[in-house]
């Protein structure tokens, strides 16, 4: 297969960026991420490295969703965090729009309430995949209910449970005692894959086998960049990415931008912000870590951050994401030439102007010693969009090897939700 992505990190390296002395004793400590992150593998642990090459999950993934589509309209899917990102990610990145998917994630009662006005026989046309690997998460069970509730009002009480699907964890958790008990479809969240891991799982691959992602090319793109992973080692793109982001951080750059230059990747930066945030920033040996991860978008955010990225404290790291190709091409009239001072535009493509405006920041910020690099994929495509998060997924791993962290608890995470939990059975 030819190469699904290209990783270029000259701007990481050049005169005012990162020293290469100083990446002598990462280097020393990427073998160790290796090695530690492959002993998770082979020891079953984090199941997120095996999920791509499963053609059991990914068959029986095709059937459901292939029943879906035979006999609803559209598919809402309820989840939050890693139980919703990775889903939004692909759907709007490789979704064919050839079935509706929509999206319930936030308590917020306004958003809840335009679904629960709905007209009767749209519910009739709905199918509903509550996501909750622990099964217990306040929003998605509340949200649930609500629905459930809204669905019975719908279809009546003898046929709403054929409509629901839950993915969650068998045998642990109250969803799946409940859906249990109701005798919805359970679908098996994988109990060795972490929420933010969980794209090629179930989680994320249920909601993008209805929206007509083409599972087998994704799973494909996955594959074959965890492979490099494994073969390449210290020496593969992943690592070398997660180096520049360890060392970058240890020199003070404790911001980390990814921004891609693509409408249908802008949710890539939301899948990644979660993935990387709730994976580094821990604890370690006592003192607070880890890098604070934004989600930008270009050409848009050029207009809105690089101001504060070009000339503001010099924190961060910017990574770009390029699309070498898009499907569609459009160009600017040759008449831009009458335009006093935009004639240097006229008869340029629009793939021409986001690449020069991706290029062009790129040198501007290193020419001010802010530190950038950039992804590139070929095309938008499931292969491509499979490799990038398999990249990312891999470059975590090893950046929380690195800096010294666990990449996959969350102690964080649930100690916000045991709060929440205590104010709400006490009263606020
Ligand atoms: O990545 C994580 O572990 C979290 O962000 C979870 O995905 C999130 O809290 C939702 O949890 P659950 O899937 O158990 O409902």
């Amino acid at each position: 297969m030819s190469d699904l992505l290209h990783y270029d990190d000259k701007n990481m390296w050049q005169k005012s960026g990162l020293q290469k002395k100083d990446s002598l004793s990462m280097k020393h400590g990427l073998r160790a991420a290796h090695k530690s992150t492959e002993a998770h593998r082979l020891s079953g642990t984090q199941g997120w490295m095996e999920a791509p090459f499963s053609s059991k999950t990914r068959k029986e993934v095709e059937r459901l969703a292939s029943e879906i589509r035979g006999t609803f309209k559209r598919l809402l899917v309820i989840g939050i965090g890693g139980s919703d990102l990775g889903a939004r990610t692909l759907v709007s990145a490789v979704g064919d729009g050839s079935f509706e998917i929509c999206f319930l994630s936030n308590p917020d009662p306004e958003t809840v309430s335009a679904f629960l006005t709905q007209p009767t026989a749209w519910w009739k046309e709905t199918a509903v995949n509550v996501v909750s690997k622990s099964g217990t998460t306040l929003e998605t069970m509340s949200i649930f209910l609500i629905v459930r509730d809204r669905l019975i009002k719908a279809v009546g009480t003898r046929i709403y449970t054929s409509h629901i699907y839950a993915t969650t964890e068998i045998g642990t958790g109250a969803l799946y005692a409940y859906a249990k008990q109701e005798g919805y479809t359970i679908v098996a969240h994988p109990l060795n894959v972490g929420g933010r891991f969980s794209v090629f799982t179930t989680v994320g691959l249920l909601p993008a086998a209805c929206a007509g992602v083409d599972l087998k090319k994704l799973l494909k793109g996955a594959v074959w960049m965890e492979t490099k992973r494994r073969t390449e080692g210290e020496k593969s793109l992943v690592a070398r990415y997660a180096l520049g982001q360890a060392l970058a951080y240890e020199s003070g750059a404790h911001i980390q931008v990814l921004m891609p230059y693509a409408d249908r990747l802008a949710s890539v930066g939301y899948w990644y912000r979660q993935l990387w945030s709730e994976s580094l920033g821990k604890m370690c040996n006592g003192s607070p870590k880890g890098p604070t991860a934004v989600a930008a978008f270009g050409a848009i955010d050029q207009h809105s951050q690089i101001q504060l990225y070009n000339e503001g404290p010099k924190n961060k790291t910017v990574t770009f994401v390029e699309v070498g190709a898009f499907d569609a091409s459009v160009c600017i009239p040759k008449e831009a030439h009458a335009v006093e001072g935009f004639s240097y535009a006229g008869g340029k493509t629009l793939t021409e102007i986001l690449h020069a405006e991706r290029e062009g920041t790129a040198r501007a910020l290193i020419q001010n010693g802010r530190l950038n690099s950039t992804i590139t994929i070929p095309k938008i495509t499931p292969e491509t969009v499979g490799a990038l998060l398999q990249f990312f997924m891999g470059a975590t791993a090893y950046t929380g090897e690195l800096l010294g962290v666990n990449p996959y608890d969350q102690p964080g995470v649930e100690a916000g939700k045991r709060e929440t939990k205590k104010l709400l059975s006490t009263g606020l």
